[in-house]
């Protein structure tokens, strides 16, 4: 019977995470002519301000920009974990898979699609491995969403699934034998039996009274359900007895051995499908996965999303590991245990900042996984008791979250705020004020010549009191309420109602632009004033007030007084202009 099943392997550089994602442009570049205003308020005077911040950026060298980002992508920015993992370490060091390369075959974008759809014709060779080179094949890999490198899609009938075990050929071949195979395979002699041991990883034994019938098909139903581990069946005592099994005992009976710290694992449930699908998933990880390459996927993948991770050199490894291992078999199926070498340059250095650990003595860490990605400190020494209260609390949500942060700023009086992880909630979280927040990399060309027209901005904000300006350097400091995706991102945080996620201001960059923008959406009403001129505004001061009617500002008491204390003074705008 011919099985319909390709394998493909999509890898290479980094053409998806494109410059613009991590350095942006603004989308327009209109600056004056923007008369598309409802409201009649002059704003000349802001932008004479803007031509300058305009001329500024001018000076800006497009290509010299492209080339330092592409410096840094490499290296400074990791958008999130999972780009981390897949590509931001460099591609030379990813091991192509142990298949002799010319079992691969090559596809173009001309014939993939024939091949995807004719592997359900090949006859004769059950699974093909194909590989594609996506930084060619740039159509194919966006037709199959490819997002880093390497992806790995196994093709039935033509239906695609993305592999996301562990990048090794052992756990490679046993993910597809799951899907072509019976499930589960009978051992009768102690030499086969002694084979598999030496040669898998992972197994699961199931010592019955038959090698048909009820019990051998709950474990060959708990097989498919169960991507990473073989499953085996034997009758024969000799053979149960090379699984640590004994002969005696009552069947059916069911061990998982490891080739690792934790050998084995007896199943003492009742025997069905789903409490043997249970146990395996609960026993199958390591008590502790060294973070490497190959396993990151196994980690970051994995249906358990709670990680506890210790970061070490290997000197103090061999003191803390065997703690942190002890402490592990309380959390099995729970949490996965995780331990970064602190003093590997190829993967602990880069994993130990991305984490924001820094310094040399053992660290616990837990993490969320890459979707809310919130990450706690245990600040205890590293102990058996202070480690099993730290998971247990960290399951039950009672953590208080950590986040990198540069040192709080001891004077913080500019125009421009400055904010870092740890005073986030302080400034950004304020819910009497209206913030926008830019959260820049210093590095980034855009948000380099985005700061004069930024510093402008706040310049000419600085008198009024329900509005902050500030900015937070996202490659140092982190707050799950900062989410960028790029840098700069431009977040605005409305006055009473910070519970909200913050509106991304996509708006040009330009002081006119921001100011309008934070006119339209300020929670609390504020009226700038025109620098000292002929008083042609009284019309517009009186088209103004009845924006103090907005829905319960917080703090709109006087905002509708045509001078009021939080009108910035003259004599600001007169430095300006
Ligand atoms: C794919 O196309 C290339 C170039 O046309 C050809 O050499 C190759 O044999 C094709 N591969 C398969 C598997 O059809
Ligand atoms: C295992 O042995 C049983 C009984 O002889 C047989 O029916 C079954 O097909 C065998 N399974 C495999 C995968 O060979
Ligand atoms: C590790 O310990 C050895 C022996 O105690 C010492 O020579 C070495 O410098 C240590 N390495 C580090 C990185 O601390
Ligand atoms: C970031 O991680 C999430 C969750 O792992 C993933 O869904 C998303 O695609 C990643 N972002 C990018 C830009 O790849
Ligand atoms: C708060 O923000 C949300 C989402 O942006 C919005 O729907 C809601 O109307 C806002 N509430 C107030 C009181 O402004
Ligand atoms: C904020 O203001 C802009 C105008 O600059 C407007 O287009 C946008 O709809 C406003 N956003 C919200 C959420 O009110």
């Amino acid at each position: 019977m011919a099985n319909r099943l390709l394998i493909l392997l999509a890898f290479t550089a980094l053409f998806l995470f494109s410059n613009s994602v991590l350095c942006k442009d603004s989308k327009g570049k209109d600056v004056v002519n923007d008369n598309d205003d409802d409201d009649d308020e002059d704003l000349s005077f802001l932008e004479e301000a803007d031509a300058k911040g305009e001329a500024a950026s001018h000076k800006f060298n497009p290509g010299q920009d492209e080339a330092e980002d592409q410096y840094h992508e490499d290296d400074d920015d990791f958008g999130n974990f999972s780009d981390f993992d897949d590509s931001g370490l460099d591609q030379d060091a990813y091991k192509e898979p142990e298949v002799d390369d010319k079992d691969v075959v090559v596809l173009k974008e001309r014939n993939f699609t024939t091949y995807a759809a004719a592997a359900t014709e090949l006859k004769g060779e059950n699974v093909v491995l194909a590989k594609v080179d996506a930084t060619e094949e740039n159509e194919l890999a966006q037709e199959y969403d490819v997002q880093g490198f390497p992806t790995v899609y196994f093709f039935v009938d033509g239906v695609h699934k993305p592999y996301s075990g562990q990048r090794t050929k052992e756990a490679i071949v046993t993910w597809i034998k799951k899907k072509i195979g019976p499930g589960i395979n009978n051992i009768t002699t102690t030499e086969e039996a002694e084979g598999i041991l030496n040669s898998e990883g992972k197994v699961v034994l199931g010592f019955l009274n038959s090698l048909v019938g009820s019990e051998s098909d709950e474990l060959a139903a708990a097989s498919r359900l169960e991507d990473d581990v073989n499953f085996y069946q034997t009758v024969s005592p000799n053979v149960a007895k090379l699984f640590h099994i004994d002969p005696e005992v009552k069947r059916p009976a069911l061990v998982l051995i490891k080739k690792e710290a934790e050998k084995l694992s007896r199943f003492d449930g009742k025997f069905d499908k789903s409490s043997i699908v249970e146990f395996v998933f609960a026993n199958k990880l390591p008590l502790v996965t060294v973070f490497t390459r190959e396993n990151a996927p196994a980690i970051f993948e994995s249906t358990i999303k709670k990680q506890l991770l210790l970061f070490a050199s290997s000197n103090d490894s061999k003191k803390v590991v065997p703690i942190f291992q002890e402490a592990a078999k309380s959390f099995k199926g729970k949490l996965i245990f995780v331990y970064v070498e602190t003093d590997n340059e190829d993967v602990g250095k880069p994993v130990s900042e991305y984490f924001g650990v820094s310094g040399d003595a053992p660290t616990v860490l837990a993490y969320t996984g890459n979707d809310d990605a919130k990450k706690f400190v245990l600040d205890k020494e590293v102990t058996l008791d202070s480690v099993k209260a730290f998971g247990e609390d960290f399951l039950e949500d009672k953590l208080k979250p950590f986040f990198k942060s540069d040192p709080i700023p001891e004077t913080n009086d500019g125009d421009v705020k400055i904010v870092v992880g740890n005073n986030f909630d302080e400034i950004v979280l304020d819910e009497s004020k209206d913030v926008l927040l830019e959260i820049y990399a210093p590095w980034c060309g855009h948000c380099q010549a985005l700061e004069p027209t930024y510093n402008k901005l706040a310049k000419h904000l600085r008198g009024i009191e329900s509005i902050v300006i500030a900015k937070m350097d996202g490659t140092t400091n982190e707050h799950p309420r900062a989410k960028s995706d790029g840098f700069p991102t431009l977040l605005f945080f409305p006055a009473g109602n910070k519970s909200f996620d913050p509106i991304t201001v996509d708006t040009d960059r330009t002081v006119v632009a921001f100011y309008k923008f934070l006119k339209k959406n300020a929670s609390i009403p504020f009226k700038l004033q025109k620098p000292a001129s002929p008083p042609k505004s009284e019309s517009t001061d009186a088209k103004e007030t009845p924006e103090s009617s907005t829905p319960s500002p917080p703090k709109s008491e006087s905002t509708d007084a045509k001078e009021t204390p939080k009108t910035s003074t003259p004599s600001d705008l007169k430095d300006e202009l």
